[in-house]
């Protein structure tokens, strides 16, 4: 059969993406003094020699915008006692840090409390991918501030938690 006359819908698509677990981080910066965010899934450790991540915004983020405009960001990785901290992340035009307590990175960005760990990051490059863009952080410190804590996951569309085999 002819790959190009395979057709299905979004639906489909999301729903086949949806099988792949992932974590949960939360994309921090800080610009002209206002910490901003969003919650993300598609987070990667890119290279080891350079130091290299990626996170891929969507074109609609209004958060994004002002990380790249400071030129530089931090990872948060979750905790899986952090959902209420995903679902305020993920909403947009809202005040998302009047209620969520961090320190300055490195970078100066938010390092949220609670976290599991965190990567604090210069912005190195971007690269168009569609409705988002693949953004690379040059590494400049990360930390791990709780190993013995359980990450959120995100499965199907659900949250859930890690239980070793
Ligand atoms: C579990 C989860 C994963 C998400 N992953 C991404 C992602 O990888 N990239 C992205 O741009 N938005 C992702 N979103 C949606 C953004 O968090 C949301 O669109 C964003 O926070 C909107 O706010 P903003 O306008 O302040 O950027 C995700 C949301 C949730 C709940």
């Amino acid at each position: 059969m002819n790959a190009s006359m395979v057709s299905w819908d979004s639906r489909t698509f999301r729903n086949t993406m949806g099988q792949f677990s992932t974590g949960v981080v939360i994309a921090t910066g800080m610009l002209r003094g206002e910490p901003a965010g969003f919650a993300a899934q598609s987070f990667v450790s890119l290279s080891l020699d350079p130091p290299l991540i990626a996170v891929c915004p969507g074109k609609t983020s209004t958060s994004w915008p002002k990380l790249r405009e400071a030129g530089k960001f931090c990872i948060n990785v979750l905790a899986a006692d952090q959902k209420a901290v995903c679902d305020t992340m993920a909403k947009s035009g809202i005040d998302k840090f009047a209620s969520i307590p961090w320190r300055a990175g490195t970078t100066g960005s938010p390092i949220i409390e609670g976290v599991i760990a965190w990567i604090d990051c210069q912005l190195e490059a971007e690269h168009e991918a569609g409705d988002h863009t693949i953004a690379v952080g040059r590494v400049v410190n990360l930390g791990v501030d709780a190993p013995e804590k359980s990450p959120l996951l995100f499965f199907q569309g659900r949250y859930g938690l890690f239980t070793g085999l």
